[in-house]
């Protein structure tokens, strides 16, 4: 099982959760590719043959970002648009993810209590679009990973012991 991590934080230098996970991973599996979507792409011209024939090398596709509106930031949806083409991911001849595994891992500053049903929706509904595309493009979605409440106090001890939870998800 060959994974990919396609990265999409607008910026990664301040990030505290989604950098602490890159690091953790990539102690334990150095293996696992982090393609970082904003580092490559600061002028957002995405060179999609490339990004094609790099999606075809991997077995399993995690799609890595912060939430912002309860969304995916601007340049993955992108990149989604730009890479998951008629003719290469769906209709006639587009059968290249047909069997891959895809995943999600968000991190959030909303608490629990925001990502429920009473509140603003749980994670699997808000991300149900990522499932949805998973489906259509003949992938197998194997679900999500979430770290809610990025600045609560007790934040920095959550996140540590996230760090199994978070490599199990990207590796098992
Ligand atoms: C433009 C923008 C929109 C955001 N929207 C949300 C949101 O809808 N829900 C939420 O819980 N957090 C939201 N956040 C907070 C980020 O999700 C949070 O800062 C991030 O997940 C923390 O991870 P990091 O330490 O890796 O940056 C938003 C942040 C920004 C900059």
């Amino acid at each position: 099982m060959k994974t990919i991590i396609i990265l999409a934080h607008p910026n990664i230098a301040q990030s505290y959760v989604n950098k602490s996970w890159i690091e953790a991973l990539k102690k334990t599996n150095p293996e696992i590719e982090v393609h970082d979507l904003y580092k490559k792409y600061p002028n957002w011209q995405i060179d999609v043959p490339a990004e094609q024939a790099l999606l075809i090398e991997y077995d399993r596709i995690i799609f890595q970002y912060p939430f912002q509106w309860y969304n995916m930031p601007p340049l993955l949806k992108k990149w989604i648009d730009d890479v998951f083409l008629q003719g290469w991911a769906y209709g006639q001849g587009g059968e290249n993810l047909i069997g891959k595994e895809i995943g999600v891992i968000i991190s959030t500053a909303g608490i629990s209590d925001v990502y429920a049903e009473s509140g603003f929706g749980t994670t699997e509904q808000l991300l149900k679009p990522m499932a949805s595309t998973a489906k259509f493009v003949g992938a197998k979605y194997i679900g999500h990973h979430a770290f809610l409440g990025a600045y609560t106090p007790d934040a920095g001890e959550r996140l540590t012991k996230d760090a199994e939870t978070y490599t199990d998800f990207v590796t098992k």
